[in-house]
């Protein structure tokens, strides 16, 4: 049995992650207004990318015989200053989450409960690369310079993103 403690800190998390998919919509909405198709679906990805990571929470908490408490969602963010700068917002919430999951995972560490800290290395190892696929898009949108040749060309090559939605079999992978 988890820790209230531990509960509490987790169901924080849960929010977290649904506010994430949240704001991701939000850019999924800016990017199809600006006719930028590719970010949009790149960001799509990214949305149900959140909601998996709600999930495999909440599957954990079920597991552990936890108390998942849903909380309201905030109101996102609706508009952007052009690409770069929804790009560069995204990079600072992921920079964000990963303080989260690093104080979630110094949670389970602090009242011994080596099993969830176990289990949240996976997020741990996540954010690496959610900072770092954020980050390369800012970087080329950086090279593109708004200039409209490379901006089609990241946007189509953003628009290959395939959503993968996992099995019904491996919630907790
Ligand atoms: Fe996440
Ligand atoms: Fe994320």
């Amino acid at each position: 049995m988890m820790k209230p403690e531990l509960q509490k800190a987790f169901n924080k998390q849960i929010n977290e992650e649904l506010y994430s998919a949240y704001l991701y919509t939000a850019m999924v909405n800016y990017f199809e207004s600006e006719s930028l198709d590719g970010f949009a679906t790149w960001m799509r990805a990214q949305v149900v990318e959140e909601l998996i990571h709600a999930s495999k929470l909440i599957a954990y908490m079920h597991d552990r015989g936890g108390n998942v408490q849903l909380e309201a969602i905030a109101k996102p963010t609706a508009t952007w200053k052009g690409a770069l700068d929804a790009m560069q917002a995204a990079y600072k919430h992921e920079c964000h989450i990963t303080e989260c999951i690093n104080k979630l995972y110094s949670a389970a560490s602090k009242v011994g409960d080596h099993a969830a800290a176990i289990f949240l290395n996976w997020f741990v190892n996540e954010q690496v690369e959610e900072e770092a696929n954020a980050d390369a898009i800012i970087q080329q949108l950086k090279l593109a310079k708004d200039a409209p040749g490379p901006l089609f060309m990241l946007n189509r090559e953003l628009g290959a993103r395939a959503i993968t939605f996992p099995t019904a079999t491996t919630p907790a992978e």
